[in-house]
């Protein structure tokens, strides 16, 4: 049995909240995101060493942040003072937010959200266990959790049955609707250069909704949405104007 909520997905997902207009996976991206009128917007979450989940896409904090160190080996108070807005020119300050931080802000924003789980190669039913908890309040229907880590979605299978899951994939090669069904994923989050009217007939032959990342280029969006595909995952989702805002053809 696939997970019991569906959620509806808009056309335009935000990469990174916004990541071509905001220091990437941060609250004020997502409070830019709303502004820009994004519906939803997908980030990562990693855990730290005291099983805190906090939302950023490296393991390490060198790329983006005036700091040093790895998540998996920091605890909270180690992240104190850390800009991860530092390299992001003409920005202020932004902490990394833990999960909980952020699913606040979410819920207040009324936006919906795919969660990405990085893999940190840490014990999966560890992960999940940590993040199990903070999921508990927020809108199912506007939650969606993928991972390119098959272990990470099968603890998420054990322990968050309910939850729509999705698998990241950059290539679709092999039995790759195999692993999808045996997930009994929700959506397939693909590549965009992999999709094509084969792999998304595919995809669709087992009711999984069709994701493609990351679609910097608008008239490739608009090529993909025309094909089929779900949702594009975008750096620039403000520049698709009103599209989530027509109704459904
Ligand atoms: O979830 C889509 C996309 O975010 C996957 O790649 O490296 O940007 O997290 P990455
Ligand atoms: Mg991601």
């Amino acid at each position: 049995l696939r997970p019991g909520v569906k959620p509806q997905l808009p056309k335009i997902i935000g990469h990174r909240a916004i990541a071509s207009l905001a220091p990437e996976n941060t609250l004020g991206a997502v409070r830019e995101a709303a502004r820009q009128g994004v519906k939803w917007v997908e980030m990562d979450v990693s855990l730290l060493a005291d099983d805190t989940p906090v939302i950023h896409h490296d393991p390490t904090l060198e790329r983006l942040s005036n700091s040093t160190g790895t998540l998996c080996e920091m605890q909270l108070v180690d992240l104190a003072g850390v800009n991860v807005a530092a390299r992001f020119e003409g920005w202020g300050v932004e902490p990394v937010p833990t999960l909980r931080e952020m699913l606040a802000l979410l819920s207040e924003l009324k936006l919906g959200f795919n969660l990405e789980i990085k893999d940190q190669g840490l014990d999966p039913a560890r992960v999940v266990a940590a993040i199990a908890p903070e999921l508990s309040a927020f809108d199912p229907a506007k939650l969606v959790i993928s991972s390119f880590s098959e272990a990470l979605l099968q603890e998420c299978q054990r322990q968050l049955p309910e939850l729509a899951r999705g698998l990241l994939l950059s290539e679709l090669e092999g039995n790759w609707s195999d692993k999808l069904e045996s997930l009994q994923a929700f959506s397939l989050h693909s590549h965009w250069r992999a999709l094509n009217e084969q792999t998304i007939a595919q995809a669709k032959a087992i009711s999984c909704r069709v994701l493609a990342w990351t679609v910097n280029d608008i008239e490739e969006a608009h090529r993909l949405l025309q094909l089929g595909v779900d949702s594009v995952i975008t750096d620039i989702p403000q520049q698709f104007g009103s599209v989530d805002d027509r109704a459904p053809d």
